[in-house]
């Protein structure tokens, strides 16, 4: 009992860390790298400068979700999903 417990905290370790590598790669699949780049500003400002700017908000994922999923701000409309969305948000902010 004891050790399927420790298995399965191994393996939700494991998993995290998964998710955790793949939020750079979802960027590109999710198509935010046609108007993003990490350290230069293309059609959309650098994610280091997103990250930046958001720094010192504690919620710093959530509100830049609510920022470019407003139907009435300026962010151009995506194809991701608001999971992969978050995904990437994730990301940005340790930049
Ligand atoms: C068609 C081009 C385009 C695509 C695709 C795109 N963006 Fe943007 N993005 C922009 C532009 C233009 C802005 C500047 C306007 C704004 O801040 O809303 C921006 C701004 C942002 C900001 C800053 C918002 C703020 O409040 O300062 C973030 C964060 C961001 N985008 C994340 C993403 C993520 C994550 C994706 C992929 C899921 C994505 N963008 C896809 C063009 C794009």
């Amino acid at each position: 009992m004891k050790l399927a417990l420790i298995s399965a905290i191994v393996a939700a370790g494991v998993l995290s860390v998964g998710v955790a590598r793949a939020n750079p790669e979802l960027s590109k699949s999710a198509g935010c790298v046609k108007c993003h780049e990490i350290d230069k500003k293309k059609k959309g400002p650098a994610f280091q400068e997103s990250a930046k700017k958001y720094k010192a908000n504690p919620d710093a994922e959530g509100a830049m979700f609510k920022s470019i999923m407003d139907p009435k701000g300026d962010h151009p409309e995506m194809k991701a999903t608001p999971d992969e969305v978050k995904a990437v948000l994730k990301w940005v902010k340790t930049l």
